[in-house]
């Protein structure tokens, strides 16, 4: 996609997928890297050194145009994660719907180090305009107890679509989204399947 084209669909759907920004030869290098020492007290160095070896891909064309460009007056790197979710992880918090908080224009940028089509464990999104009337509806409570895997129920009551977007990630595509101005939940990968993925927030300075 044309670097262009890339931040009108970013700026007008607030969402944006972006393939092949890291090789795939170096996800697959990662995630068995991680396997071997999963289980390691020094578990944190791992992710550490993951994150450390996916940064310089931010920096990378066309991704840095697009980011220059969408945070004109610059941004920085809020914060960083890898995680290794497996289908079983039920109390990962982010499974249900719900809404980031934090400065406006701020942007999640998830690295998929495998594909969707491998484990299912996708991002799912609902738009901003249905995200505004499921706020006021209370269908997207802070509490994280309060939070819901399916509104549906809330959607009909609302009449509104009950429709959510997810792209189709390859290992080493990039999503990007605005995770304040659209609800968003991350499925859990299906049945004996991790998903590996490295999440940045960026903030405009
Ligand atoms: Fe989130």
């Amino acid at each position: 996609m044309k670097s262009n084209k890339a931040l009108i669909q970013l700026e007008k759907e607030l969402s944006l997928q972006i393939s092949n920004v890291v090789p795939v030869t170096l996800c697959d290098t990662l995630i068995r890297h991680y396997e071997e020492r999963v289980g390691d007290k020094d578990d944190a160095l791992v992710s550490d050194s993951i994150i450390k070896e996916c940064t310089p891909y931010l920096s990378q064309e066309p991704l840095v145009s697009l980011l220059n460009a969408y945070f004109n007056n610059g941004y920085q790197v809020l914060s960083s994660a890898f995680d290794a979710i497996r289908f079983d992880d039920m109390s990962y918090i982010s499974k249900t719907w719900h809404l980031d908080h934090g400065v406006k224009r701020s942007l999640k940028l998830f690295i998929y180090l495998n594909s969707v089509a491998e484990h299912q464990g996708n991002t799912l999104l609902i738009d901003q305009n249905r995200t505004g009337l499921l706020r006021s509806f209370g269908a997207l409570p802070l509490e994280m107890d309060a939070r819901k895997d399916d509104i549906t129920a809330e959607m009909r009551e609302l009449g509104i679509s009950n429709e959510t977007l997810g792209y189709d990630l390859k290992a080493g595509d990039v999503l990007l989204f605005s995770p304040f101005e659209l609800a968003h939940r991350c499925l859990l990968p299906r049945l004996g399947k991790t998903r590996y993925t490295v999440c940045f927030t960026l903030m405009p300075t």
